[in-house]
């Protein structure tokens, strides 16, 4: 594997119990806070996604906001904010996807891709894969491909899992399950 990746899982910090009980939060501050692991974690998206003729990054609200525009800028692609609701001030496209309770939303800009344009998503962490999910569906009724989506933290349990309609999922490094001081 990738010698990277050690120290890519080893900069992400577990937070038991955040924000409720039983749950590990994986905390991606202090990977960022890392100059060495952050800039390998982009470097090895942006090695992968350079000859792949995408011409979109679109990065999740909020943590995907965190990696795309650096991997978007370095492979000379856009970079288009997906957005929780009522947040961009344009014309908009919305779709839903499903909590543990309740439903949450995402929202693109209409304009924001042109039909054919080849396209990666990225977040921090998948976990149900539902706000992939619909990052998916927003970009493909713009008539975006959706190449792959990918990001830094997941099960790899969740690959060609059915809520990301058999797109590819790329993934660095699983959930980390201890807690780690760094
Ligand atoms: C977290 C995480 C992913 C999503 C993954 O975001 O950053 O975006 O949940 O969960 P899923 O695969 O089950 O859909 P969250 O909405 O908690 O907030 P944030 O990124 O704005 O902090
Ligand atoms: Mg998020």
């Amino acid at each position: 594997g990738d010698p990277r990746l050690q120290a890519i899982s080893e900069a992400i910090r577990v937070i038991p119990d955040f924000p409720k009980q039983g749950i590990m939060f994986q905390d991606i501050t202090t990977l960022l806070l890392n100059h060495k692991a952050f800039k390998d974690t982009v470097d090895i998206f942006v090695d992968r996604y350079r000859d792949m003729e995408i011409s979109v990054v679109a990065g999740i609200e909020a943590r995907g906001f965190m990696f795309g525009p650096s991997i978007a800028l370095a492979i000379g692609a856009k970079f288009v904010p997906l957005r929780k609701p009522r947040k961009l001030p344009g014309d908009v496209i919305s779709e839903a996807y499903v909590l543990e309770y309740g439903t949450d939303c995402l929202e693109m800009h209409v304009n924001a891709v042109q039909p054919g344009e080849r396209a990666v998503v990225i977040d921090d962490l998948v976990a149900t894969g539902g706000t992939l999910s619909a990052a998916i569906r927003l970009l493909e009724r713009m008539g975006a491909e959706v190449v792959e989506c990918a990001c830094v933290i997941g099960l790899p349990e969740v690959k060609g899992h059915s809520r990301l309609n058999g797109k590819p999922l790329y993934i660095l490094v699983e959930p980390r399950k201890i807690e780690h001081c760094c």
